[in-house]
C-alpha cells in the first residue's frame, strides 16, 4: 500500500508543558489528522493520568513517553497500567534489560492491549563524550544498534533513536520494526539541549517512521504553521522513498 493510500500523520508533537490549560489549548490548535501527541514526564507529573483522558477525548493518538526504567515487576505493572489509560504507544528504557522488555510485552498481549511498546536507546541529548563519560564501551552508532537488537529480540514493536541511527536499524530489521525519532530541527534552527539533531527531510530519507517534535512547534510564534511546514517536509521525504 502506498504512502497516500495508507495515510496517517507521522508527526508526533511533544506537549512539553507543566500547565494543563496551556497543553490543551495547544492540542486544540491542531487536529488528529495533522499530528499525534506525546505526553512526557513534565506534563504527566504535573497533571496525572486525567490529561490522557482529556487528549483522547479530542481524538488524539497518544505516545506516553515516560521511559520506564526500573526492576522487572515494576516496569511490567507500569506498562499494563499505562495501557489501561488508552495510550497508543509507550516506552521502556532498553537498559532495563531483556527480561524486563520480554515480559512487559507478554503482559500487554496477555491483557489484550495492542499498545505499541518501544525501547529507548541512547537519548538524542547525548553525544560521544557523554556516553564515554557514562561508561559505554561502544560508539553511539554501535551502542544504539546493540540496544535495538535487544529490543527486537525482546519482541518490542520498535525503538526511540536518532534518525542518524535509523538508517542502520532499518537495514538490519524488517520494515515494521518502528523507528520513532526525536532531535528534529529544520536547517539552521536552534538545537537547544539536543546534540544529535537532523532535519525532517533527512529523517525521512534515513527511514524514520515517526518524528517527535517539541520546541520547534510549541515555542514557535505560529505553532500550527510550524507543524504544517515540518509535516510537509517529512511527508515529502517519505513520498520520495517510495519512488
Ligand atoms: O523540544 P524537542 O523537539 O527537542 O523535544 C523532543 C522531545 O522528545 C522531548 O519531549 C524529549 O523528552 C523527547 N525525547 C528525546 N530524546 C529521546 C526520547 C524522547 O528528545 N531519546
Amino acid at each position: 500500500m502506498s504512502f497516500e493510500d495508507n495515510y496517517e500523520s507521522r508527526v508526533i508533537v511533544a506537549l512539553d508543558f507543566k500547565d494543563r490549560k496551556e497543553a490543551i489549548s495547544m492540542a486544540k490548535l491542531f487536529t488528529p489528522e495533522l499530528c499525534k501527541i506525546k505526553v512526557g514526564l513534565e506534563l504527566f507529573v504535573s497533571c496525572g493520568p486525567s490529561i490522557i483522558e482529556e487528549l483522547n477525548s479530542l481524538g488524539y493518538k497518544i505516545f506516553l513517553d515516560l521511559k520506564f526504567h526500573d526492576i522487572t515487576n515494576t516496569v511490567i505493572q507500569s506498562c499494563v497500567t499505562a495501557s489501561s489509560l488508552g495510550v497508543w504507544m509507550l516506552n521502556i528504557h532498553s537498559s532495563s534489560g531483556k527480561n524486563t522488555m520480554v515480559n512487559s510485552k507478554i503482559n500487554l498481549v496477555n491483557n489484550n492491549y495492542a499498545t505499541l511498546l518501544l525501547g529507548v536507546t541512547i537519548l538524542t541529548s547525548l553525544d560521544e563524550n557523554d556516553i564515554d563519560e557514562i561508561g559505554y564501551k561502544n560508539d553511539i552508532r554501535s551502542q544504539v544498534l546493540k540496544m535495538a537488537t535487544l529490543c527486537k529480540e525482546s519482541g518490542l514493536d520498535g525503538v526511540v533513536c536518532s534518525a542518524e541511527e535509523a538508517k542502520s536499524i532499518k537495514l538490519k530489521f524488517p520494515k515494521n520494526f518502528i523507528c520513532v525519532c526525536p532531535g528534529i530541527r529544520k536547517k539552521d534552527e536552534e538545537s537547544n539541549d539536543q546534540k544529535r539533531i537532523i532535519t525532517p527531510a533527512m529523517a525521512a530519507k534515513n527511514g524514520a517512521d515517526y518524528i517527535v517534535v517539541g520546541r520547534p512547534i510549541i515555542k514557535s510564534k505560529n505553532p500550527l504553521e510550524s507543524l504544517i511546514s515540518i509535516k510537509k517536509e517529512f511527508d515529502n521525504g517519505l513520498k520520495k522513498n517510495e519512488k
